[in-house]
């Protein structure tokens, strides 16, 4: 499929690349009646004069908020949330796996850190196949196997290192408090937890995740004291704390039980990366996002780019013709995607073309007034997704000075690969599931992918996350991101359209329900109330297939009001918590 499929998007992508200066005029699109337009609900955001921080957990945005009013900047801030999250939100925060952070000083400083995890040295590129040459179910996802070298600790330490203010210990001390002295259950972590018993119990049996004799239920008390020691071991040692001694032995014998593939070596070799944070433009805006090996910020910026020509606002908010146009877009983006994006330090990545305005909107050109294109006719591919759990988290600071931070970080699957490290406390990731297993088939988000994403030892695997930052004449206006891993991408954009062309405040952009389409499966994912029923019907009407989903994301927005204060938006969808003061 893969032979048959990359000179075609080659042919496509050279040709439009070539044809520069051929005027481009977007596709008619009609009106909508606006009585198809549906309507959010009106809601407002938490409103903070100085510095806030929103997060997936009020435990980690309390920490966050305290970290910087004890004098701390948004980075010292990050690093205590990033922790904090380890321990309040086990589905996805962690230490165990890894992430991308964004930043943009108050001096207009901007970088972008790559904590990702990487494939092991002994990764094979065929690890998760059997003799016939099939993607064995759960290898990849579930267990040892399914583990990339984790990258967060690492990460952190490199951020604090060059932009933190406060002492490490005072940033990482929380964090040791909340796993010491416990914290009360969510309903949503009581029932996460419980919902992955019996997963937790086949690979270590003796941990703290479980209850003892029952269920965990909202409001109990539940602690960590292995991931209490190993986070003091990383609050006096710094990264050595976790990448050497004790929880390195600790996290090499947890492997060598259940035939994992992670070395000491794998982990003293591991290097977080500072890259350079892609730019865009979106009506006025320039849109910060984060480059390779996350296809999130190319993704991002292409659709956005061939959004511009569009006048969304005045189609209305999720009627067929707005609908119609986010969708093609969408399609068209991730089948660049699957064939393009993988780690760049492994081979090369077409950014410059597929960020050449020209070549977006000739993609566009393509898009017929009232009638989805078929999937296949913008590239063909195979398969059915199996939709699991996205679970990623994502966090947002901005500080008193106008530093801002916006960090997306992961297990990949709801707690990772179900491994707890025993004697450390901490969940292992499944990122390796990230890797394209085998070219054109899907993975646990149904995404498939080509040979830039193959696995190689050492190599990191091609990722969605979109953390983003917005500016204006050189002034911060929005800080957004979120979690869910293949739907990350539009859940971003469709943020900043809420924002940007139909003018919601951040509450309101964050919970307004979603829409999704990712090329393969060929079909629009829609969250509850989406959709009028008669726009849903004009959409059916002009070819496009119709999936009800259950909720997905959990958005994060901050933004800056003309008067410097800020407004924060938490996805309702959680326990997501915005504060400030
Ligand atoms: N594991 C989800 C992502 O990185 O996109």
């Amino acid at each position: 499929m893969k032979v048959r499929l990359l000179p075609l998007a080659l042919v496509v992508l050279t040709a439009c690349s070539t044809s520069r200066t051929t005027p481009f005029t977007a596709p008619t699109v009609a009106v909508a009646p606006l009585s198809l337009a549906a309507r959010p609900p009106a809601v407002s955001p938490v409103v903070a004069d100085k510095a806030m921080v929103v997060s997936a957990h009020p435990e980690a945005t309390r920490i966050g908020v305290e970290i910087l009013q004890k004098g701390g900047n948004a980075y010292d801030a990050a690093v205590a949330v990033q922790f904090a999250l380890a321990v309040a939100l086990p589905v996805a925060g962690n230490i165990g796996g890894g992430g991308f952070l964004l930043y943009r000083g108050a001096d207009g400083q901007e970088g972008a850190l790559d904590f990702r995890e990487t494939a092991p040295a002994a990764a094979t590129r065929d690890m998760y196949l059997d003799a016939q040459g099939n993607v064995v179910p759960n290898r990849s996802t579930l267990g040892h196997l399914a583990v990339g070298v984790p990258g967060t600790v690492a990460g952190m330490e490199a951020l604090h290192q060059k932009l933190g203010k406060l002492p490490w210990r005072d940033v990482v001390q929380p964090a040791v408090d909340l796993a010491a002295n416990g914290l009360r259950l969510t309903t949503k972590e009581a029932a996460g937890l419980n919902r992955t018993r019996t997963e937790f119990a086949k690979f270590t049996p003796n941990t703290a995740y479980i209850k003892p004799g029952g269920n965990w239920a909202e409001g109990d008390i539940i602690k960590y004291p292995d991931l209490a020691q190993t986070l003091t071991r990383i609050r006096d040692q710094g990264r050595a704390g976790f990448y050497q001694g004790q929880t390195a032995e600790l996290l090499v014998a947890e492997m060598q039980r259940g035939k994992g593939i992670i070395t000491k070596q794998d982990l003293a070799d591991y290097q977080p990366k500072w890259r350079t944070p892609l730019h865009g433009r979106y009506r006025g805006y320039d849109v910060l996002t984060f480059p390779p090996p996350s296809s999130g910020g190319v993704a991002l910026l292409q659709m956005l780019q061939m959004l511009q020509p569009y006048d969304l606002g005045r189609m209305g908010w999720h009627t067929p013709q707005q609908v119609h146009v986010v969708t093609e877009a969408e399609r068209r983006v991730y089948a660049d995607r699957a064939t393009y994006l993988g780690d760049p330090d492994f081979g090369r990545v077409p950014v410059p073309q597929l960020l050449d305005s020209a070549y977006n909107r000739q993609r566009m050109a393509t898009t017929l007034p009232a009638r989805a294109t078929p999937s296949a006719q913008v590239q063909a591919s195979t398969g059915l997704p199996s939709y699991e759990s996205d679970q990623t988290t994502h966090y947002n600071i901005v500080d008193a000075q106008g530093n801002a931070v916006s960090c997306t970080t992961t297990l990949n699957g709801a707690y990772g690969s179900k491994v707890v490290v025993a004697g450390a406390g901490f969940i292992l990731n499944n990122e390796m599931d990230d890797f394209s297993s085998k070219p054109g088939t899907p993975n646990a988000y149904g995404l498939v992918g080509g040979t830039a994403n193959a696995i190689r030892p050492g190599k990191r695997m091609l990722s969605s996350m979109t953390p983003a930052i917005l500016t204006q004449n050189g002034q911060l206006k929005l800080v957004v991101g979120t979690p869910g891993g293949s739907t990350i991408i539009t859940s971003v954009l469709q943020t900043i359209l809420n924002v940007v062309d139909f003018g919601f405040n951040p509450q309101q952009a964050v919970a307004a329900p979603r829409l999704h389409h990712q090329w393969l499966p060929d079909q629009i994912d829609v969250e509850q109330n989406a959709l009028l029923p008669a726009a849903a019907d004009t959409l059916r009407a002009h070819g496009y297939k119709l999936a009800p989903r259950a909720a997905w994301g959990r958005v994060e927005a901050i933004r800056v009001l003309p008067d410097g204060r800020l407004e924060g938006g938490a996805d309702p969808r959680g326990d997501d918590t915005a504060a400030g003061y």
